[in-house]
């Protein structure tokens, strides 16, 4: 009989207090493109780590890789110290428990109302009953400041609305690791900074180690704890926010400088 396997032993001498995801040697090639070449990188329990980088380099397939959704060529992704490289699609399913997920696009369920989309997962992955449903649903409504909405339907909710049912969704299961891909894509100056100060609040209030992609420099230096970037398949360059605005890497002086977060030295078409 084919018995499911239990989730793979952590690895003492890979498993960190500091840093709940590390990545080694990871390699992923499309065809004959390879798009990250044996990247290395830590993310710390509990902050908030933003990776930067330009459009195509990667970002959103680095953050599937960590998510368990694409496998790699070579390397290794461990959480808590257990790799997810080798596992199956069961012990996958168990693990990414812990995750919870904020893609680019809101991804709301556009014939669900509100209510419905953030009901989903507590139907699909817990037994709590209908009342335990109707109270978790007010209570994440309410944490990421919009109650009272359950019965409207995302056609009805502007762009910054919806990102934040998108991540009211994504915190209802109480997740350890929240991802980000571009949280913010689309939105105006304030309603950008109300999801970066959601995405403070809600790191802060749940613990969680948060993994958020950015475009937006602006955003990521107000809210970021650690900064990685992300060119030519590799992590050129991590730290505090405060270091990669010193960094003398020249690929991270000439991505801030074009971002305008530095001072251009010339215009950049
Ligand atoms: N499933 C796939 N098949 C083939 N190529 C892919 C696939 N997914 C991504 N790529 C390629 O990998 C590269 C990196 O893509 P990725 O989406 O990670 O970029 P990104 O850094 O997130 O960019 P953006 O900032 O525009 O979102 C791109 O050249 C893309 O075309
Ligand atoms: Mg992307």
């Amino acid at each position: 009989m084919n018995y499911p396997l239990p989730p793979p032993e952590a690895n003492p001498a890979i498993r960190d207090e500091r840093f709940q995801i590390r990545v080694r040697g990871l390699t992923k090639r499309f065809k004959e493109q390879t798009v990250l070449d044996e990247l290395d990188l830590d993310l710390e329990r509990g902050k908030i780590n933003i990776i930067i980088g330009g459009s195509g380099q990667g970002k959103s397939v680095t953050m599937k890789h960590l998510m368990g959704l694409v496998k790699p060529d070579a390397g290794h992704i461990y959480v808590d110290g257990v790799d997810l490289v080798p596992m199956s699609d069961y012990q996958m399913n168990k693990i990414r428990h812990k995750f919870g997920m904020v893609f680019q696009y809101a991804a709301l369920f556009d014939s669900m109302t509100v209510y419905e989309n953030i009901a989903f997962p507590l139907i699909e992955h817990t037994r709590k009953s209908r009342k335990e449903i109707r109270e978790a649903v007010t209570e994440v409504l309410q944490s990421v400041d919009l109650p009272g909405i359950e019965h409207k339907f995302p056609s009805e909710l502007s762009g910054g609305m919806r990102k934040r049912v998108g991540l009211a969704r994504a915190i209802v299961l109480k997740p350890e690791i929240l991802f980000y891909d571009e949280p913010t894509t689309g939105l105006d100056p304030v309603a950008t900074k109300n999801v970066d100060d959601l995405i403070a609040h809600i790191n802060h209030t749940l613990h969680v180690t948060s993994v958020v992609i950015s475009h937006d420099m602006a955003s990521t230096f107000r809210i970021a704890h650690r900064v990685g970037m992300l060119w030519g398949g590799k992590i050129i360059d991590i730290g505090t926010p405060q270091e990669i605005l010193a960094s003398t890497h020249p690929r991270v002086v000439e991505f801030l400088e074009v971002s305008g977060i530095l001072g251009r030295k010339e215009t950049v078409a």
